[in-house]
């Protein structure tokens, strides 16, 4: 499903509306028909339901003002606050037409805070049509943002239209203040802002609804965001006849003295996504791990430390075809060696996965990314905090800056994966938005899941990007299988990934 912006919405309102003739008031009559058919969807039916609407001045009012009318159908109990007189020629004709309709208007500065918290805490339901996706600036004017407070306070259930006010359609981001909504109904394709925190949060149930805008296809627009659902995604094709030498191998170089575990959850997880040879190459602990965990894994033991030599040793005998993950529990000492050897395997391997400290060692050179062939593929998986040392930049910058994601993979040739609790990926093409999982997978040791789950998938021959959408997916999914919310360790996220597979092959 294809994601948009607030500048990307009002190009395809503008094509609709010129190309296909289609009229702004029509465009407004549906959005607003489409809320009320919402409502009455997740909350039944009106006879008994009190509701007010408030309408800011520009056309999300004027979508609000439909909805008021359109209620006066059901129910008498229909009233509006109006914030602002409607500036647009189409919402003041809404506002007309629910004036003609019988319909009650209170303005905002007639009623004061006071009166307006009574018919808010009154009403059963209140309709958020005070901003839209034409909010341009902070909110900062003490009366709004005061009646933003009392919504939030004293309602029983707000629906916003197309998104909370206060939200920023393009980033998520709370412009000075924001609406909590129960419930979100948008229209014609989500925006950013629905998927990226807090907005999401603020969104409550999402819903999409049509309001004839045509298919991007036919608007000739190219939108280059996805949101990743389970429609397109690609699982690995497992002929009946193959056998273990079908399926490319998967190599962790990771561990050390210090982090023990994280390389085994990363190889257990390449089996538990149905990789069929796993070698785990790293220091004697984390082979003894290793072998206790799962004698199926297959352990090259390199000593006390990681050394180029050994490594170049280990590599030249190994075929082009294995994926490699490098960094889970590498840890940063003797960082000198362990660019060498980031180097060499980008200079060799055909896919390579750079994960936790192979990253925070990688950020000491990452013009070693530009050494790499194009033809290779080299995917990076950093939390905020890796990426922020890979990029130079604050945490605050990085984080869900799914821009910085794409210009980033663009410029240096990779797939990027910021992981979060809507986790960002970029070729540097597109952008894929992934909102499956919780706070299960806020845990140590879960990032060397994800990294291994996307070698065992790439070692099935899926192509890296579709590999890396399908299991960032799958991954949040196993997260959400979890019987209790966050009472789980990373460890226990791995028995949930078959079953998170099985699900979606249903
Ligand atoms: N504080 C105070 N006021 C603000 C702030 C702020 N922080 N930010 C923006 N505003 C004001 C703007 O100045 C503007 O007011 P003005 O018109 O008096 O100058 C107003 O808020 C605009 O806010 P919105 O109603 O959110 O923006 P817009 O008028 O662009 O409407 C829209 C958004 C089109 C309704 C969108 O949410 C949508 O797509 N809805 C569904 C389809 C629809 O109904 N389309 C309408 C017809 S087609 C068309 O408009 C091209």
């Amino acid at each position: 499903m294809f994601v948009i912006t607030s500048k990307e919405m009002k190009e395809l309102e503008k094509r609709t509306i010129t190309d296909f003739d289609i009229s702004e008031e029509i465009l407004m009559e549906r959005a607003g028909i489409s809320v009320v058919q919402a409502i009455w969807n997740e909350y039944g039916e009106f006879s008994n339901k009190s509701f007010v609407i408030i309408c800011g001045s520009g056309n999300n009012g004027g979508d609000g003002y439909v909805v008021a009318r359109d209620l006066l159908n059901y129910t008498e109990a229909v009233r509006v606050i109006s914030v602002g007189h409607p500036t647009t020629e189409v919402a003041k004709k809404n506002y007309e037409r629910y004036l003609k309709h019988g319909g009650i208007v209170y303005t905002y500065s007639e009623l004061g805070l006071e009166g307006a918290s009574k018919i808010i805490s009154e009403a059963d339901i209140v309709v958020d049509a005070l901003f839209g996706t034409g909010l341009n600036r902070e909110i900062n004017d003490e009366e709004l943002t005061k009646l933003i407070e009392v919504m939030n306070l004293y309602s029983k259930c707000i629906v916003s239209v197309d998104i909370p006010s206060g939200v920023c359609a393009d980033d998520g981001k709370i412009m000075g203040c924001a609406v909590q909504a129960d419930l979100t109904v948008t229209f014609g394709l989500p925006k950013v802002g629905h998927f990226l925190f807090p907005g999401r949060e603020l969104c409550g149930k999402l819903k999409i609804a049509k309001i004839g805008i045509p298919s991007l296809d036919m608007l000739t627009c190219d939108i280059n965001k996805e949101l990743i659902t389970t429609e397109k995604l690609r699982l690995p094709n497992r002929p009946r006849w193959s056998n273990k030498g079908t399926y490319s191998q998967v190599i962790i170089i990771g561990g050390s003295n210090k982090y023990i575990g994280a390389p085994v959850l990363s190889a257990l997880s390449a089996l538990r996504s149905g990789a069929s040879m796993v070698k785990v190459v790293s220091v004697s602990k984390v082979c003894q791990c290793a072998m206790s965990h799962d004698p199926a894994l297959i352990c090259v033991n390199i000593g006390e430390d990681f050394n180029v030599e050994k490594l170049e040793d280990f590599i030249a005998t190994v075929s082009k075809d294995v994926v490699f993950v490098v960094g889970p529990g590498w840890d940063t000492q003797n960082s000198e060696e362990k660019l060498s050897i980031i180097k060499k395997l980008l200079l060799t391997s055909n896919t390579l996965i750079i994960d936790a400290d192979g990253l925070n060692v990688l950020s000491q050179n990452i013009d070693l990314l530009r050494e790499k062939n194009s033809s290779k593929s080299v995917i990076l998986t950093p939390h905020p905090g890796e990426f922020s040392r890979l990029t130079k930049k604050s945490l605050e910058k990085v984080k869900q800056n799914y821009e910085l994601v794409h210009e980033f993979s663009k410029e240096y040739g990779v797939i990027t994966v910021l992981k979060d609790a809507t986790s960002i990926v970029s070729d540097g093409k597109k952008i894929y938005f992934n909102i499956t999982g919780n706070t299960s997978l806020s845990k140590a040791g879960s990032g060397d899941i994800l990294s291994g789950l996307l070698a065992g998938l790439i070692s099935q021959h899926l192509e890296p990007v579709e590999a890396v959408k399908t299991g960032v997916y799958v991954f949040g999914l196993a997260g959400e299988m979890v019987p209790v919310e966050g009472m789980n360790s990373a460890f226990s996220i791995l028995n949930y990934i078959p079953e998170a597979f099985k699900r979606l092959r249903e």
